[in-house]
């Protein structure tokens, strides 16, 4: 089979974890007789300097015409000026609308190997955990009426969270089915004490629950999830929350499992083409260095594998080599805490070698 793969390289760490994805995908492809095609794409920042806006239109019709995309981070401090609908971000936002992708998917576990790395109590990283997080990702305020405007005290901005039934019911269905697949049990993650979206997106979710009897669902506020999810990480199975919340507590979790390096993410819609990415940023910072952890990306390519193209077989190949260099104590810089690490193309090179 031939698959056409879309590269969004974007910026900061972003081309050196998509070559690496790259390079194990390669490896996927000559030990399963598969055909990747790659074809590189501008976003973010990159297209700014290149073509002046973040998110050309030759990039959106690229997206659109693959079987699939591999994204890496967009965004760093050369272009946090620019006016919001001129930024990094707002591609990225662009592109999960453009393809129809209201479905993020962000699973935290917890490698047995990195249980050190766990800043978490002793009794709890011994219970361990794994949550997939189900985000929504193209409503709420990220996608909400904005602007500027005279207020009471002179020069205001505001941003609006706006949901509506459609959008609470299918990513409710989405997480009532990741949960079906699981342990059964689903957690949804509100404000409902003050915002009106909130109760809307709480009756919503109980009123799906009616079609999924073998699924627990039960309601947390989010204030109460964030100290939730690290008093006692074991409770959760399935999380299903807005756009805004699941951006933030997917942070959280990411670093209850070691590092946000660790953690990968699939953005889906109806269809089977998605947008693969990591859930960590361009680490501008660390760019070029060598030092960016490429295991959210590789394990985001694995994520492309099952859900996109239904090969669980070489998915499982990635997943299981990521574990074992793990537990064979290699580390990137990020998960090594002071003591030796491997760079970004040392550890993908590991990771190739044990598929
Ligand atoms: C993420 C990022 C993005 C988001 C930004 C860069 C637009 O934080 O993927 O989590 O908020 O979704
Ligand atoms: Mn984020």
């Amino acid at each position: 089979m031939e698959y056409k793969i879309g590269l969004l390289r974007g910026d900061g760490i972003g081309p050196e974890i998509v070559d690496s994805a790259v390079r194990v995908l390669q490896k996927i492809g000559e030990k399963f007789s598969h055909k990747f095609v790659f074809t590189p794409y501008l976003i973010g920042g990159a297209a700014i300097d290149e073509v002046g806006e973040p998110l050309p239109k030759e990039t959106v019709e690229g997206c659109l015409a693959s079987d699939s995309v591999l994204l890496g981070a967009v965004g760093g401090p050369k272009w946090d000026t620019l006016p919001g609908h001129l930024r990094p971000e707002k591609a990225l936002l662009g592109i999960r609308e453009a393809m129809g992708l209201f479905t993020n998917l962000r699973p935290a576990k917890l490698y047995p190997a990195l249980k050190a790395e766990c800043p978490l109590r002793e009794d709890l990283v011994e219970k361990g955990f794994d949550i997939m997080i189900v985000r929504e990702l193209t409503g709420g305020i990220y996608f909400g009426e904005r602007g500027y405007r005279e207020g009471k005290y002179g020069e205001e901005a505001y941003d609006t969270e706006r949901y509506s039934r459609m959008e609470i019911e299918r990513i409710a269905r989405v997480a009532f089915e990741t949960a079906k697949k699981r342990n059964k049990k689903l957690v949804s993650i509100d404000k409902a004490n003050v915002l009106e979206t909130s109760r809307l997106w709480r009756k919503i979710v109980h009123e799906i629950a009616a079609e999924y009897p073998d699924v627990a669902v039960s309601d947390m506020l989010v204030d109460n999830a964030a100290m939730q999810l690290v008093r006692n990480p074991a409770q959760f199975d399935v999380i299903v929350t807005s756009n805004m919340f699941g951006d933030i507590l997917s942070d959280e979790a990411s670093q209850i499992t070691g590092s946000i390096g660790m953690l990968p993410s699939a953005s889906l819609g109806e269809g089977t083409r998605g947008l693969y990415e990591p859930i960590h940023g361009s680490a501008p910072d660390i760019a070029g260095q060598g030092k960016a952890n490429p295991i959210a990306t590789i394990l985001s390519a694995a994520m492309m594998l099952l859900y996109a193209f239904d090969l669980s077989a070489e998915s499982e190949a990635i997943v299981s080599a990521v574990d074992q260099v793990l537990n064979e104590g290699y580390r990137t810089a990020d998960i090594a805490r002071g003591g030796e690490w491997l760079s970004t193309k040392e550890m993908t090179d590991k990771i190739i070698e044990r598929i």
